[in-house]
């Protein structure tokens, strides 16, 4: 029997995603595999203490890239890499990534400051903004379900935002409006898509469904596939959600990779259990 490790969140309770670990280990069983979850806060302890009982094999449903590195280090095969998590993670590292692979909206990334630090010099929000019209996105580095994604309608806006994100890293983005309140999610297990949605919000430019967005099953086009399956190959992800804006043309621009898709309302939508797929690819390569 296959030993796998379930690497979750010590923190994160909400019912979002402890139905995550429930689907996946619930597919696994019905492989035949053995599923243990493992939190996070417990693991970083049981390495100090030189414990290494390695499994076969290790889902890592979190972003702590440092535990997934360390696992690694020690020999385990993880599901995704702890690099293809770090550039997921980091809006701006999949941008420089996924640079001259596929197309993405124009993009400038804020210099680096530090806590206290601040900027002593907006000039280049003001650049940003003369460069990629009004309005445009702002958006933090590390963000998910649409809460660190801004719509900044004048320069002023843009400087209040950049005042409230601090020192946290951000990007500032050409604004996509044919794509307002839209955009596809394409689910990929292992090279291959295996569901994807649309997903529309007529109250927000952003189509998270966590902030009220509805979705619908979507057949992908041959030139979304294209796209969102080089996102996924660029990053080297074994499984992942690709978010597609529709561009002037209706052209596919990547928006961002996701390494740990919340994969319960593509199940909602379209019937399709991502967990199975994953457990299934897993079961195949290891
Ligand atoms: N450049 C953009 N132009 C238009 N809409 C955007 C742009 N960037 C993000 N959005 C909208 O905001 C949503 C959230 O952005 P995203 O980058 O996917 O962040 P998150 O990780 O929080 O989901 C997207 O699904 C899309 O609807
Ligand atoms: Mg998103």
């Amino acid at each position: 029997m296959k030993r796998g490790w379930l690497v979750a969140n010590a923190f994160l309770k909400t019912r979002k995603f402890l139905d995550v670990y429930r689907y996946l280990e619930e597919a696994a069983a019905r492989r035949g595999m053995q599923l243990t979850l493992k939190k996070t806060d417990e693991l970083c302890v049981e390495f100090a203490l030189g414990e290494r009982d390695l499994p076969d094999f290790v889902i890592f449903w979190d972003k702590d890239v440092h535990l997934a590195a360390m696992l690694e280090r020690a020999g385990a095969r993880v599901f995704n890499s702890s690099r293809a998590i770090a550039v997921c993670d980091n809006k701006i590292d999949t941008a420089i990534c996924l640079e001259g692979k596929v197309a993405m909206p124009r993009t400038v990334f804020a210099p680096k400051t530090f806590d206290g630090v601040g900027y002593s010099d907006r000039g280049f929000v003001a650049k940003a903004a003369q460069l990629l019209g009004m309005p445009m996105i702002v958006k933090e580095a590390c963000g998910s379900f649409g809460w660190e994604v801004y719509l900044a309608r004048t320069p002023d806006e843009a400087h209040s935002i950049v005042d409230k994100i601090g020192s946290r890293e951000f990007l500032m983005q050409e604004f996509v409006s044919s794509s307002a309140g839209r955009d596809v999610r394409v689910n990929i297990v292992g090279g291959k898509i295996v569901s994807a949605m649309y997903r529309f919000n007529d109250h927000d430019f952003r189509s998270n469904i966590t902030l009220g967005g509805k979705m619908r099953p979507h057949e992908v086009t041959p030139e979304q596939a294209r796209a969102a399956l080089a996102a996924s190959r660029a990053i080297g992800l074994d499984f992942c959600g690709v978010d597609l804006l529709f561009g002037k043309d209706g052209e596919p621009l990547v928006c961002e990779v996701n390494s740990n898709p919340n994969f319960k309302s593509s199940l909602e939508c379209n019937g399709v259990n991502m967990a199975d797929c994953i457990v299934d690819y897993i079961g195949g390569v290891i």
